[in-house]
């Protein structure tokens, strides 16, 4: 695979994204009304901020040495509010703004009166225009500042949103591989979000293969303590990047870590969704039928934040819509007419659609149709 940079040859104003998209809007409609019980019931804006961060985690897709965006947080609202103006009519009832390095609370940052102007504007807009939907803020974070300085802006930042009314949260990532943070309890990453913990509303993994090797080979001792200590976790397919290679796991990989982490970790918030038929029918692990993502330098895509080669995937790639992919993943594997297909919560359509999975393929059974046998098996008579 080559080096894979940020995508930077999109559209940078919503007028030419929605242009760029037209050819595929009919196809995203019939997908919308065919996924209609499924789709999430929100509306997604990620905002990538800028891509600099010091933990540099092995898996991840940013260049954590370029600063691009870190001089135009506050006018990326603007690309926000034309989306909103625009997709009036198609918002879901919740609106998500999800906001990313990055690591946006790292000690060497002081971004948070930017962070703010942010939020105030898009808070304002929709208080006037679209009080009837709920917006959340979503800050994805690493939680790995060191200095009792940046405890304290952070903690005066969520103080002054709560109290001018802005509902947020915190998300926050541990990985058991690529990412250099012991897991243990005398961290500064364990004390961070003990001291967070309420506005902590998940901590993620993704699915590596590393990853995958360890759970299975028992190494998850601090994701139950986490678990233990009233964290939620949760999982994130790995979206490819340029170490693909040896980080894309298997579908037989996903099928026995899945197998474990039902056993070990019932109530991982995906897991719990499908295993436990909680708001049934399953909603889609994917959210790109109702998402954007603004990168650093201010391009638009659905949900792909790299610069990907069609050679690497089985279907051409269009980077303001999914739909193709989507669409090439039920008619392969024929879910309209499975019989799991309500309970299915489908997949990561980039991780399934790229060349670095399907050359791993082991199983010739879609590997979610085995568990939900083995799971409806195991169902008491
Ligand atoms: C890019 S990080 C930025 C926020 C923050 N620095 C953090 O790590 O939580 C956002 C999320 O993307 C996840 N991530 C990074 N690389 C990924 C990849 N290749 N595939 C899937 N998720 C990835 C991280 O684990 C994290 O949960
Ligand atoms: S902490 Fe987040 S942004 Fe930083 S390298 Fe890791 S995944 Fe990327
Ligand atoms: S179990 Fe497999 S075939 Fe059935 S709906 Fe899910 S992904 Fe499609």
């Amino acid at each position: 695979m080559k080096k894979l940079l940020i995508n930077k040859n999109g559209p940078k104003t919503i007028e030419s994204f929605l242009h760029a998209k037209k050819d595929f809007l009919q196809q995203e409609e019939v997908l919308n009304s065919i996924l209609k019980e499924k789709a999430p019931q929100y509306t997604e804006i990620e905002v990538s901020f800028f891509q600099l961060c010091e933990l540099h985690c092995r898996f991840c897709w940013q260049d954590s040495y370029d600063p691009t965006g870190i001089t135009t947080i506050v006018s990326k609202a603007q690309t926000v509010l034309n989306y909103l103006k625009d997709q009036k009519d198609s918002l879901r009832d919740t609106i998500q703004v999800h906001l990313l390095g990055g690591e946006l609370f790292e000690d060497s940052n002081d971004y948070y009166s930017q962070y703010f102007d942010f939020i105030t504007i898009i808070k304002d807009y929709c208080d006037t225009n679209l009080p009837e939907k709920k917006l959340l803020f979503v800050f994805l974070t690493n939680m790995n500042f060191q200095l009792e300085t940046t405890k304290s802006k952070l903690e005066v930042f969520l103080n002054s949103l709560a109290e001018n009314g802005t509902n947020f949260i915190l998300t926050t990532s541990w990985d058991p591989s690529g990412r250099p943070l012991k897991g243990e309890i005398n961290t500064k990453f364990h004390s961070n979000i003990t001291y967070f913990k309420n506005y902590l509303s998940e901590i993620t993994f993704v699915l590596t293969k590393p990853t995958i090797n360890k759970l299975l080979n028992n190494q998850y001792e601090y994701l139950q303590l986490l678990v233990d200590e009233g964290f939620t976790i949760d999982f994130d397919y790995y979206m490819p990047t340029t170490n693909a290679e040896s980080l894309m796991p298997s579908d037989w990989d996903l099928l026995n870590a899945f197998r474990m982490l039902i056993k070990t970790f019932p109530n991982i918030r995906k897991l719990k969704a499908w295993t436990q038929n909680i708001n049934a029918p399953t909603k889609l692990t994917c959210a790109s039928l109702s998402k954007i993502t603004i990168l650093p330098d201010g391009t638009i895509t659905n949900c792909r934040h790299l610069d990907y080669s069609d050679e690497n995937f089985s279907t051409k790639i269009i980077n303001e819509s999914n739909s193709s992919m989507i669409f090439n993943f039920i008619s392969k594997k024929e879910c309209l007419s499975c019989s799991y297909f309500e309970q299915c919560p489908l997949s990561c359509f980039l991780m399934s659609d790229s060349k670095h999975f399907s050359s791993k393929k082991e199983l010739d059974e879609c590997f979610y149709k085995t568990l939900f046998k083995e799971k409806n098996e195991q169902r008491p008579v």
